[in-house]
């Protein structure tokens, strides 16, 4: 088993548990498992009546976690599946609280065998399971470049999308083998010659885009929050970490859907629902971020946005 700290260091971990509210008899669920750094901390806060429930697309990290939480294993339940399938493991208000940190691991990132670096000879893979269908080369090599442009200005708002997605589309088609990461790097670079570009910076969006069309993130997101709101008690929290705008946008707009009193059509003049439909209520008004310090300790929490909710 590695050491914890090289596998994720937990993001807005202090204030993630603050939100969540734990009270020892209460049953959660951590829906983003990865190296089990929240769960650890949610775990030490129950006592024997406590429960939580663990979800993670990725095996690694169930393998991982479930050693680093053997001395909790009376309260835990592992679910090794996506957790769109939230809804279908756990019943309606059985929730205290829930948690995202969406994304993924340092260790998916860090491990060159997942394919998820910007070097090296590892084929482009970007599952967040391997055992999944479809690998990012078996993605890209079904895409249209006209769609692949599509998915670089939304997914990851990408300058110059049109003209990246004409020539990676272009260079596949040269590649017989394995699709690597210098494949990609090489069309970066033509298309943003400029050397005072940040290139890294530009490959991560690159890979961010492909990324979430590959794990289809955004439908995950969505239709695990609709069930989330279903699986908490009222009074229950939800919790949501993200990482990028697009993730961001995707969490506000589902949860504001649950924050409406009147689910009326709007070109209804007279609210005919009867208008107590509200489901959720922001419990923070704006989204917290992680302080200075921990920027400086864990880089990787800078872009990071905390939302919480209370349903009602
Ligand atoms: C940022 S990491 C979580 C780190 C964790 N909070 C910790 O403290 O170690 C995100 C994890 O969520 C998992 N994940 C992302 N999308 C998922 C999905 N749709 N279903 C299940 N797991 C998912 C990834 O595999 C990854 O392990």
């Amino acid at each position: 088993m590695k050491n914890n700290r090289s596998y994720h260091d937990p993001v807005l971990l202090q204030e993630s548990l603050k939100y969540l509210s734990i009270f020892p008899e209460g049953v959660y669920a951590d829906c983003t498992l990865g190296g089990g750094g929240h769960s650890f901390a949610i775990a030490e806060r129950l006592g024997p009546q406590g429960r939580l429930h663990c979800f993670d697309r990725d095996p690694e990290a169930i393998e991982y976690a479930s050693q680093r939480l053997a001395a909790f294993k009376a309260l835990i339940t592992f679910h090794p599946v996506p957790f769109s399938e939230l809804e279908n493991e756990i019943e309606a208000s059985f929730l205290d609280g829930i948690l995202y940190d969406l994304g993924i691991s340092s260790h998916q990132v860090d491990d060159s065998a997942r394919g998820f670096t910007f070097t090296g000879d590892q084929p482009l893979d970007l599952r967040m399971n391997q055992r999944e269908d479809t690998s990012a080369q078996g993605w890209l090599r079904q895409i249209s470049a006209e769609d692949l442009s599509k998915v670089f200005s939304l997914n990851a708002d990408l300058e110059r999308s049109n003209r990246l997605a004409f020539r990676l589309i272009e260079k596949i088609a040269t590649i017989s083998e394995d699709i690597l990461p210098r494949d990609i790097k090489s069309v970066v670079e033509s298309v943003f010659p400029d050397k005072r570009r940040d290139i890294n910076g530009i490959l991560a969006r690159v890979y961010q885009a492909i990324r979430m069309e590959v794990n289809e993130e955004l439908s995950q997101i969505e239709k695990s929050l609709r069930g989330a709101v279903s699986c908490l008690k009222t009074g229950g929290y939800l919790v949501v970490i993200s990482y990028h705008s697009v993730e961001d946008r995707c969490v506000k707009n589902t949860m504001s859907a649950f924050e409406k009193d009147c689910i009326c059509p709007e070109k209804l003049p007279v609210c005919q629902c009867g208008g107590k439909h509200r489901l959720l209520k922001k419990e923070v008004r704006k989204p917290i971020l992680p302080s200075a310090t921990e920027i400086a300790k864990n880089p990787r929490a800078r872009s990071a946005k905390l939302r919480v909710y209370k349903k009602i």
